[in-house]
């Protein structure tokens, strides 16, 4: 038996999507453990390219067990949206499998998503208004509707009603925004509800069934660690666990169950939404990597502010997720620049740091120390080994590598299934 965990370890899009659907090959069942279609996960394949924003990566696979784990939040609307579109591919999702524990996202939670943003007004975390927040908090407050409530009719009904009285109130109330009808919610759901049925069950015994059998088992992370609830950049963050440890509750299995931690990173540094970051690019090279990176949001559309790799990030995400190896994706995009420089450390009011602070104040007294390498100019994106790459881009993911503390195994240097070196 093997168990990947795989997670971002930045700020999201690392490429999550690619280096599951290459993984996913080898894998008998893939899970998704947290979030919801607040990520997007983009996967390319003979030059069709899929976003998935709720199923998992391995769907691509007709025999691979794809398992939406108990720690997601699923927008029903937009999951059936994406079964239709494979299914419409001939794509087929009958080895789809959803925790019945899994929470669902109302549209009272993507009303009050929009609202509260709004209400914020400057302070706006900048989120994806998918309702994720929200739901993540009425689950904490027990007061969520699950998978195993949305497909049954006598539960269901009772529970929209209850909970619209003081989600509406809220809406009205307090944001002045419009209340729902609970009658219009609950016609609508009841018919998501008949057809995702079929998709609901107990999906731990089903998880730990295949790891007795000896299967090779991909838990598939969404976001990153820094957009973790804990220990990212609070309150800039989303509302669910990216680290690893967050693949345990969001599946139910226990650390013992996990062989592998493979940490996702790109070539520089991306962040969608609002909240600091130290090694941002205002200027011409940042919208330089935004357009050869094509670094826009797969989920918004809105561009990603992009800066230089930043080693403190990743050593944080190699501790915080117990990393045994990282994927470097998007090297390619970096091509073409003259220097490229890494972050290597922190000046703190004049101290010099590796660990990554665990408050804003103190991030914002952070000043990265830059260490500057030569760039390279050649096309990289069909390079297959490491040596046949230009010795400035070997050596800057060598310095990456050195200054991580953690085996890069894979490089990747194009958006395509085959676009890899392996190491
Ligand atoms: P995820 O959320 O981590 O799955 O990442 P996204 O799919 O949101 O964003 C990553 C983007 O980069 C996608 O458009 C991928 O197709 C693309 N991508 C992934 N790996 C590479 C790579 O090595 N080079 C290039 N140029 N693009 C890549
Ligand atoms: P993938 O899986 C990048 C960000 C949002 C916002 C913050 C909170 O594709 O890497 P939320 O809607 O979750 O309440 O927003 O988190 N965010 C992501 N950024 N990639 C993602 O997912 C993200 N999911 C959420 O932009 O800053
Ligand atoms: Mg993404």
């Amino acid at each position: 038996m093997s168990t990947k965990v795989v997670i971002g370890a930045q700020w999201g899009d690392e490429g999550k999507g690619k280096t599951i659907d290459i993984l996913a090959g080898r894998a008998d069942v893939v899970v998704r453990t947290s979030g919801g279609n607040n990520a997007g996960h983009t996967l390319m394949v003979d030059g069709v390219t899929y976003k998935l924003h709720v199923m998992p990566s391995g769907i691509l696979y007709p025999d691979t067990v794809n398992i939406i784990g108990c720690g997601v939040v699923i927008d029903p609307k937009v999951l059936l949206e994406e079964i239709d579109g494979f299914e419409s591919k001939g794509i087929s999702t009958k080895n789809l499998k959803i925790d019945a524990r899994a929470h669902v996202i109302m549209p009272y939670h993507i009303e009050l998503d929009g609202l509260s943003e709004a209400a914020r007004g400057k302070g706006d975390i900048g989120t994806t208004k998918k309702g994720i927040g929200p739901c993540y908090t009425d689950k904490a407050e027990r007061s969520g509707i699950r998978m195993c409530d949305l497909i049954d009719a006598e539960i269901f009904p009772e529970k929209v009603r209850e909970n619209l009285k003081i989600k509406n109130k809220m809406i009205e109330l307090v944001y002045g925004g419009t209340p729902l009808d609970p009658e219009k919610v609950i016609e609508e759901y009841t018919a998501y509800a008949d057809r995702l049925r079929p998709y609901v069950c107990d999906t731990v015994p089903l998880l730990h069934k295949a790891m007795d059998e000896d299967k090779e088992v991909l838990f598939e992370g969404a976001q990153g660690i820094l957009l973790d609830i804990d220990l990212g950049t609070y309150p800039y963050v989303t509302s669910s666990h990216p680290i690893s440890g967050g693949v345990c509750v969001g599946s139910g299995v226990g650390p013992k169950h996990i062989d592998e931690c493979i940490g996702i990173l790109k070539g520089y540094t991306t962040r969608v939404g609002n909240g600091p970051f130290p090694t941002e690019l205002n200027d011409e090279t940042g919208e330089q990597i935004r357009q050869k990176g094509f670094e826009f949001g797969t989920t918004t559309g809105r561009p990603r502010r992009t800066g230089w790799f930043d080693a403190v990030i990743a050593k944080y995400a190699v501790r915080t997720s117990s990393l045994t190896s990282v994927v470097f994706n998007k090297i390619d995009p970096l091509g073409g620049l003259d220097k490229i420089k890494i972050c290597v450390a922190y000046n703190k009011n004049g101290e010099i740091t590796t660990d990554f602070p665990p408050t804003l104040t103190e991030l914002a007294q952070c000043e990265p120390v830059y260490e500057e390498m030569d760039g390279w100019n050649e096309d990289i994106s069909d390079i297959k080994e490491f040596d046949k790459l230009p010795l400035a881009a070997q050596k800057y993911i060598l310095r990456v590598e050195e200054l991580i503390g953690c085996k890069i195994s894979s490089i990747g240097v194009g958006p395509g299934r085959d676009q890899n070196i392996e190491r």
